[in-house]
C-alpha cells in the first residue's frame, strides 16, 4: 500500500492540532523535519513565549545540514563525501582522505602532491612549546597535554582569527594536520622522560609520526610498513563521524567566531570523554579488569545489572555492527602477525560472543563499535593505553576542521545558543545571612 497522498492533495506540511485550545498550525515540513521556530507560533495566550521542542542530547535533533559525512545507522553504513569507508580504508591513505573531507573531492595527482607537502612542512612546532610540554608532571595524561599545548598553538599564530580569508583557512589547516601528530609525540616522549624526535619529512604521515613516538639511537628511523600501513588505515576510519559530541564541540565553540586552535582544543577535550574517543583506554582497562576468558559471564552480569558498562559497545547512531569496527577487527589479525597474539583478544572475542547472542544487548541494539578493537591493536604496537584516545584526536583533526568550515560558511549558521526550559524557584526575595537556616 502506498502510504503517500495522491499528489493533488499532497502537502509538504504538518498540521498540528493544539488540544488545550483546539487551534490548528501547518507547519513547514522539509527533508523530513521540521522548524522548531515554526513552533513559536503555537500559543495559548498571545503573550506566550509559544511552543519550543525539548530534546537534551540532541537525540532527535539536526544542529546543521551537511555534505561531509552520510551514517545510516540501521545498516551500518559510513560514508565521507559519497565514499564507503571500507573502500577508502582499502585504496585511500589517510592523507588522501583527509583532503577528501576537507575539499569535497579526491585530490588529482598534483593536488596530492601539493597536500602531502604541505602538511609534511608543517609539522615542526615552536621551540617554546617544548617548554610548556617540559612543566607537566612526568605522569600528565597525554590527553590533557594535547588540549593544552593545540590551544596554547592559537597564542603562535594569531593571524588564525582571520577565520573568514579562504588563505588563512588553509594555513591553520596545514598547521593543524601537521601539527598534532608532533604535539601528540613530544607528550609521549615526555611522559618517558625521552628526548624530543624531530619529524622526518622524508617519511609518510604515519611513518613520521611512528619516528617521532619510537625512535632511539638508529640515525633514520625505518618504521614496519605493515605496522605504517595498519595505523593509516586506523587513521582514515577515524578521520571523521558526522555531529558527534567532539565534532559538534567544535561546531559549537567556533559558531563564537574564536581561532581554529582554540575551537579544536575543545573538540579534543569532548573526545578525552570515556564515553566518546576515551573508550578505546577504558576497553583496554576494562578487558584488564576481567582477565580471563573465565570470568566473562561475571562481567556481562554486573553489565546487565547496571553496575558496569560494557566498553567499547553501543552508540547513538549505529544500531548494527559499526562499519569501522569489522575493518579494525581484521587489522588486529594483521598488527598481531608482526607483534604476536595479544592475549586481551581471547577476552574480547569472548565479551562480543556473549553479548551478540544475549538479550540485554540484543533488544538494546548494542554492538561493538571501532573503539572495541583499537586498544588492542594499538597495544600491540607498543602504545601504553593514555595514548589511545590520542591517536583517536590526531586524525579526527581533519573531520573537525572540515565540520568548523562548513559551519562558518553556512549562512544558515550563527552562535549556537540553545532554549532551556527553566524548572527553578520563582522571583524570591533575598534572605540576609543571619535569617538563613
Ligand atoms: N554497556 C551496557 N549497556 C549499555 C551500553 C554499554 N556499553 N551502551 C548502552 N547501554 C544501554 C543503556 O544503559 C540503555 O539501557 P536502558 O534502555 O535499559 O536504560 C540503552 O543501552 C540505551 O543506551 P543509551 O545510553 O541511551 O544510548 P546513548 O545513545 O545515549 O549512548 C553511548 C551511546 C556510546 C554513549 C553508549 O552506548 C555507551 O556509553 N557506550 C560505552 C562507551 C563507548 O564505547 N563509547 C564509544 C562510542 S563509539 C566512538 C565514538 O564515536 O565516540
Amino acid at each position: 500500500m502506498n502510504s503517500e497522498a495522491p499528489a493533488e492533495t499532497r502537502r509538504d506540511t504538518l498540521t498540528v492540532i493544539d488540544n488545550r485550545n483546539g487551534k490548528q498550525y501547518e507547519i513547514a515540513v522539509k527533508d523530513d523535519t521540521i522548524r522548531p521556530l515554526d513552533l513559536r507560533k503555537i500559543k495559548i495566550h498571545d503573550s506566550d513565549f509559544g511552543m519550543m521542542s525539548y530534546d537534551p542530547a540532541f537525540s532527535n535533533t539536526a544542529s546543521c545540514s551537511s555534505k561531509i559525512t552520510f551514517i545510516e545507522g540501521d545498516k551500518g553504513i559510513l560514508r565521507y563525501r559519497g565514499y564507503s569507508i571500507e573502500e577508502l580504508a582499502e585504496k585511500s591513505t589517510y592523507l588522501e582522505t583527509a583532503y577528501l573531507i576537507l575539499h569535497g573531492e579526491l585530490p588529482t595527482a598534483s593536488q596530492l602532491t601539493d597536500w602531502s607537502y604541505h602538511i609534511t612542512h608543517h609539522t615542526f612546532i615552536h621551540e617554546s612549546i617544548k617548554k610548556f610540554l617540559d612543566g607537566f608532571h612526568y605522569d600528565a595524561h597525554p590527553m590533557g597535554m594535547l588540549i593544552s599545548t593545540v590551544a596554547a598553538l592559537s597564542t603562535f599564530y594569531p593571524d588564525a582569527k582571520d577565520i573568514f580569508d579562504p588563505e588563512s583557512r588553509r594555513k591553520q589547516t596545514y598547521r593543524l594536520i601537521g601539527k598534532m601528530p608532533t604535539l601528540a609525540a613530544f607528550a609521549y616522549r615526555h611522559s618517558l622522560g625521552m628526548p624530543f624526535v624531530y619529524p622526518d619529512n622524508e617519511l609518510s604521515y604515519c611513518g613520521n609520526f611512528l619516528n617521532m613516538l619510537f625512535r632511539t639511537t638508529e640515525l633514520k628511523y625505518r618504521p614496519n610498513p605493515t605496522l605504517e600501513r595498519a595505523l593509516d588505515i586506523l587513521f582514515t576510519l577515524h578521520a571523521d563521524h558526522e555531529q558527534n559530541c567532539s565534532s559538534t564541540a567544535m561546531r559549537v565553540v567556533g559558531s563564537s567566531h574564536v581561532d581554529p586552535y582554540s575551537a579544536t582544543a575543545a573538540a579534543t577535550a569532548a573526545l578525552y570523554g570515556p564515553l566518546h574517543g576515551g573508550a578505546n583506554e577504558q576497553v583496554l582497562r576494562m578487558l584488564l579488569e576481567i582477565g580471563s576468558v573465565n570470568n566473562v559471564p561475571a562481567y556481562v552480569k554486573r553489565v546487565k545489572a547496571g553496575e558496569k558498562l560494557l566498553m567499547g559497545f553501543g552508540h547513538r547512531v549505529y544500531k548494527n555492527y559499526d562499519p569501522r569496527a569489522k575493518i579494525v577487527k581484521h587489522i588486529a589479525y594483521e598488527v598481531f602477525d608482526i607483534m604476536g597474539r595479544n592475549p586481551l583478544i581471547d577476552i574480547a572475542l569472548e565479551c562480543e560472543r556473549i553479548a551478540l547472542e544475549d538479550d540485554y544487548f540484543v533488544t538494546r541494539k548494542l554492538y561493538p563499535n571501532v573503539d572495541f578493537y583499537t586498544g588492542l591493536i594499538y597495544q600491540s604496537m607498543g602504545f601504553p593505553v593514555t595514548m589511545f584516545p590520542v591517536l583517536f584526536a590526531i586524525p579526527r583533526t581533519s573531520g573537525w576542521i572540515a565540520q568548523w568550515q562548513e559551519m562558518l560558511l553556512d549562512a544558515e549558521q550563527k552562535i549556537s545558543r540553545p532554549r532551556q526550559l527553566y524548572t527553578g524557584f520563582d522571583l524570591r526575595s533575598y534572605v540576609p545571612l543571619d535569617r538563613r537556616s
